[in-house]
């Protein structure tokens, strides 16, 4: 068995004993000491400098006059007059040559992204697939046109929207125009148009439902009139399903649905922006 070793006399213990464990007491590291002074001056001058001590309304300002929302609109200020110059080429680009200007449309392309993601993503899905009533933005199948200044123009006016120079069209409900017999007939010859499933015996009469009706919009073929946004009902590509209720649906009641116009809202650089980044997201023609 070890000696136990010798209590060092010199300090001091605190006088308790727990099961013959006693405590010394030693006084506190003089650098622990130090640092914790320094740390308590600091704090106060801390306070004193920067906001710090809430009040009824906000905090304490502070002798420096400091804020991080200042900070942020020195940033975002700083970052504009950084990008002042391109954004104003950018605005005034003529866009069916932005990509002779790798540097331009580079720049265009990744902030079009951001404002994509920021205005468009809500209703046209955050990577430009869409959704039911809401058109997919990366195939090569356009409503009223997929050249990049057609894009700008529809981005800049909306369709259906308020702006004064809006893409238009209507179509008209036909289910007010139409017997039940006769829809039944046309919805089977555009389900003939599409070759989706469908009975002759309707689309053969509805052929004529169609050629009377559909026809000044939707084109003799079926092929759809950019002009008046009027879709192609001969692909596979359907904005409003293509189900017989979908379908029945388009025609009884029509959608006519609205995208907004971003005219008064973004910028002209940040228009011209995202329509290049939708331009190249697959099918810009
Ligand atoms: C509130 C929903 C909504 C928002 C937000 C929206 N769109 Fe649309 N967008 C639509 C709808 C609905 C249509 C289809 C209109 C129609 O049927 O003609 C459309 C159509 C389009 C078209 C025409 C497609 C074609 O085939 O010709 C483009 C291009 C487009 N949107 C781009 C954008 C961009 C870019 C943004 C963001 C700046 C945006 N949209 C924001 C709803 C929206
Ligand atoms: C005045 C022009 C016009 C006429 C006439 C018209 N349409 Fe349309 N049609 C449109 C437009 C524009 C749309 C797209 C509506 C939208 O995007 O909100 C559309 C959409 C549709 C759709 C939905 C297509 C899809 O992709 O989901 C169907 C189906 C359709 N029309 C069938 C018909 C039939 C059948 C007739 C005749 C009985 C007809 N239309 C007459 C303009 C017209």
């Amino acid at each position: 068995m070890a000696e136990k070793p010798e209590q060092p006399q010199e300090v001091e213990t605190t006088g308790h004993s727990w099961d013959g464990i006693e405590e010394y007491n030693n006084p506190l590291p003089r650098w622990w000491l130090w640092t914790f002074y320094a740390t308590i001056i600091w704090g106060i001058g801390y306070t004193i400098l920067y906001p710090a001590w809430p009040l009824l309304e906000r905090a304490t300002p502070g002798l420096l006059g400091y804020s991080t929302r200042q900070e942020v609109a020195r940033e975002i200020q700083a970052f504009k007059e950084m990008n002042a110059e391109v954004e104003a080429r950018l605005a005034a680009a003529d866009l069916t040559a932005l990509r002779d200007d790798p540097e331009l449309y580079g720049y265009a392309v990744n902030s079009g992204a951001a404002v994509f993601r920021t205005y468009c993503s809500q209703c046209h899905g955050s990577g430009g697939a869409g959704a039911k009533g809401y058109p997919n933005l990366l195939d090569d199948d356009w409503l009223w046109g997929g050249d990049i200044e057609s894009i700008a123009y529809t981005v800049r006016h909306g369709i259906r929207s308020r702006s004064d120079e809006t893409r238009y069209s209507e179509m008209p409900a036909f289910g007010e125009f139409l017997s039940d017999e006769e829809i039944a007939q046309v919805v089977a010859y555009v389900q003939s148009l599409a070759g989706l499933d469908h009975d002759p015996a309707l689309a053969g009469p509805g052929q004529i439902v169609y050629a009377d009706n559909c026809a000044s919009c939707h084109g003799a073929d079926g092929s759809g009139d950019r002009d008046q946004g009027a879709p192609n009902l001969t692909d596979a590509i359907w904005l409003f399903g293509d189900s017989p209720e979908d379908i029945t649906y388009s025609v009884r009641y029509a959608r006519n649905v609205e995208m907004p116009d971003w005219g008064g809202r973004l910028s002209d650089a940040q228009i011209n922006a995202v329509a290049a980044y939708v331009h190249q997201l697959g099918g810009g023609e």
